[in-house]
């Protein structure tokens, strides 16, 4: 069948919409606006099957304007606070550099805006890379004078219904950057895993999903972030994922050998700001039987 020329123009002018439309999906409506609550119901080994805990995951917001500004931080502690956890974790990369930034928010600014999270567990974090490349030391003082403690290879137990459980938070683990891809690490492991005594259950927060290969069936949960998901994400696929495992730790809930990973694909954007197939997500967490 021949093509007229008429029904090639039209074909590309509608092409070419589909192209604009995605474009500006993916660099305006999904990044800046869109907001979803992504729930993770699980009982994984070692976690009590009738000892529910709800912990909501704010990962990566990378406060920047336009397109997390201060505003939309109180609009995502709101939709955090209704979700009634009772522990908010914060898994770093707080603040945002790329190039597409129209002005910094400070640290100043968003610390005491996620310190609004409520839970009567508290709200808990780690640092991610990003604060270790940009504004280390501002964004830990911020961080601490808004109530926030900072874990890094460092661990509390907590008190929930009555019952102990572990919260380890990981230090990062491409804190420097000593060469082109090459990075070290300020995590210590068998440190952040020592702080755990007797035999409650325990979470580790770990900014980076990479460690998991390391992360031993005595934590029941690894939460982590900094992937985003790849940004870009469709059919469960993200063709570019800053992991050393690929899109093997890229996003979700992933499960080897009994041990259980949750990865966030985090809130806002690095490197630039598009987000395709991986809007931004507060996750949430439900363990153990609910009705118990
Ligand atoms: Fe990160």
């Amino acid at each position: 069948m021949l093509i007229t020329r008429r029904q090639l123009l039209v074909g590309t002018a509608a092409a070419g919409g589909v192209v604009l439309s995605t474009g500006a999906y993916a660099g305006i409506v999904e990044p800046g606006f869109r907001l979803v609550v992504t729930e993770y119901r699980l009982t994984p080994p070692r976690w009590p099957n009738d000892f529910p805990l709800n912990i909501a995951v704010i990962a990566d917001p990378h406060a920047s304007e336009p397109y997390m500004s201060p505003a939309r931080i109180e609009r995502i502690v709101e939709t955090t606070n209704a979700l009634k956890p009772d522990l908010v974790v914060l898994l770093g990369d707080f603040e945002a550099a790329h190039r597409f930034v129209t002005k910094m928010v400070p640290s100043e600014t968003w610390a005491p805006l996620w310190a609004q999270c409520k839970a009567p567990l508290g709200v808990h974090s780690i640092l991610g890379n990003h604060d270790w490349w940009f504004h280390l030391k501002r964004i830990r003082a911020s961080i601490e004078k808004a109530g926030i403690p900072i874990m890094e290879n460092d661990g509390v137990k907590l008190t929930h219904r009555g019952r102990p459980f572990w919260l380890l938070g990981l230090g990062d683990q491409i804190a420097y950057i000593v060469g082109r891809g090459r990075y070290r690490g300020v995590d210590d492991l068998p440190k952040t895993l020592a702080k755990i005594t007797g035999d409650a259950p325990a979470i580790l927060l770990a900014h980076e999903p990479d460690i998991f290969v390391k992360v031993p069936e005595r934590i029941s949960l690894t939460l982590a972030g900094h992937t985003h998901g790849g940004q870009v994400r469709l059919l469960g696929y993200s063709p570019v994922v800053p992991s050393r495992y690929g899109n093997r730790f890229a996003y979700g809930h992933i499960v080897e050998n009994g041990r259980h990973m949750i990865v966030s694909g985090g809130l806002g954007c690095s490197i630039a700001p598009v987000r395709l197939g991986v809007p931004p997500e507060i996750v949430m967490v439900r363990l153990g039987n609910q009705l118990a």
